[in-house]
């Protein structure tokens, strides 16, 4: 099978393409990504000596490409990761987000139409339900939960996700959607929360919780995201929406105090700064569908995840080094100098 997996140089995308070359040798993986600030070559390194690997530089809003890759790959399976995926960057330019996430996605499925595909699925995420509150421990989003989404980034996400339903319905395009919960693990960009903590931490900076820090997530290691859509690709029904997370809830300070107690480091580098607007407070999955019908569990804890993540970006500073010396201090100083210590 030719497996084109768009936006490949990102986080996740690496993680997947990682995860594919170890798992199905028989496949070829071709990563298409725009190589955007958050996209990096340096993470896929390891895998341009895999001759089962390519990597296209382009554009899934970029039509033209597009039809160019299908033409030359001729691919039967597409896994789009491509996306702008910071919810603060959306609440400073949503306009990105609307262009990579809505009109990309859309552009990838008329190819799809156009070239014939054996499946299309779409890496969506949980913010597309909105947020549940913190006194009802009891609520969980599954895939009939309406979509209510908050952020820009979110409502782009969802966009996309009704796109796909739609090409599904009136086209028969085979197409399958996973919305997944929080990931953390190895290539994490430094501008979300675990990346961010640590490297701060690392270097005795401040660590700027948003708010009084009771927000939850549910964490998921990426690996057991990477073989849950593996999973989905192989067994999925398509038509069908699949939830994935672990039952992994957390604070954010909880994970903050955690990742400090695993590098040796106090408190006291704890800053609580202002809020996130629109800030969703409690995301939660019930995975019940996809581990019932599908057979997939998640394989790593938040305790024994995090502690190998902490692990990881002591052993790569070479990785985030590179990263956080050029642009991101723009950005870092952009988007934190604005905010105030609020306690
Ligand atoms: P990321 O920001 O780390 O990586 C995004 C990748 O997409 C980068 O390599 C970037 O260069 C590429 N890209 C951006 N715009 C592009 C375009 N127009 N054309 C081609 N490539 C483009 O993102 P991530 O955290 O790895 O997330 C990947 C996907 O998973 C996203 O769709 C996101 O919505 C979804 N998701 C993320 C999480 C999470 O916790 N990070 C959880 C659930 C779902
Ligand atoms: O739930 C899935 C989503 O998870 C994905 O769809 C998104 O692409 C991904 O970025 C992530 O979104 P979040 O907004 O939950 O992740 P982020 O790492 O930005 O923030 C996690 C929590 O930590 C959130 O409540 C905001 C808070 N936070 C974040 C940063 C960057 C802080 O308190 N301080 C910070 O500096």
């Amino acid at each position: 099978m030719n497996i084109v997996v768009t936006g490949g140089a990102g986080f996740i995308g690496a993680n997947f393409v990682y995860y594919m070359l170890e798992n199905r040798p028989e496949d070829r993986i071709i990563c298409y990504d725009k190589l955007t600030y958050a996209g990096n070559l340096a993470t896929l390194e390891e895998a341009q000596k895999n001759k089962q690997f390519k990597f296209i530089k382009g554009d899934i809003a970029d039509r033209e490409a597009v039809y160019k890759m299908f033409e030359e790959e001729k691919p039967d399976i597409i896994v789009n990761f491509a996306a702008e995926s910071h919810v603060d960057r959306s609440i400073e330019n949503p306009e990105v987000f609307l262009q990579t996430n809505v009109i990309g996605t859309s552009v990838l499925m008329d190819a799809c139409r156009k070239y014939g595909i054996k499946r299309y699925h779409q890496v969506s995420t949980d913010e597309v339900y909105g947020d549940l509150p913190l006194d009802r421990p009891d609520l969980f989003f599954t895939e009939e939960t309406p979509l209510h989404t908050s952020s820009p980034y979110s409502a782009s996400k969802a966009s996309a996700d009704l796109l796909v339903m739609a090409y599904h319905r009136t086209f028969g395009l085979p197409v399958t959607i996973s919305r997944c919960s929080n990931n953390y693990g190895p290539f994490h960009f430094p501008e979300k929360l675990i990346p961010l903590m640590i490297i701060n931490a690392m270097h005795d900076k401040k660590l700027p919780v948003y708010g009084d820090g009771l927000n939850v997530r549910d964490w998921l290691f990426v690996k057991d995201h990477c073989a849950a859509i593996e999973i989905i690709l192989r067994k999925g029904k398509v038509g069908e929406v699949y939830n994935i997370g672990g039952h992994n809830e957390r604070q954010n300070i909880q994970v903050v105090k955690a990742i400090l107690k695993e590098l040796g480091k106090g408190e006291e580098l704890i800053e609580h700064v202002t809020d996130r607007k629109g800030h969703d407070r409690r995301y939660a999955i019930d995975p019940t569908k996809i581990r019932e019908e599908l057979g997939w569990e998640p394989t790593t804890s938040p305790e024994v995840g995090i502690k190998a993540t902490v692990e990881w970006y002591k052993e790569h500073e070479d990785w985030w080094q590179n990263i956080i010396s050029g642009d991101y201090q723009k950005y870092y100083a952009e988007m934190y100098g604005k905010k105030e210590i609020i306690d």
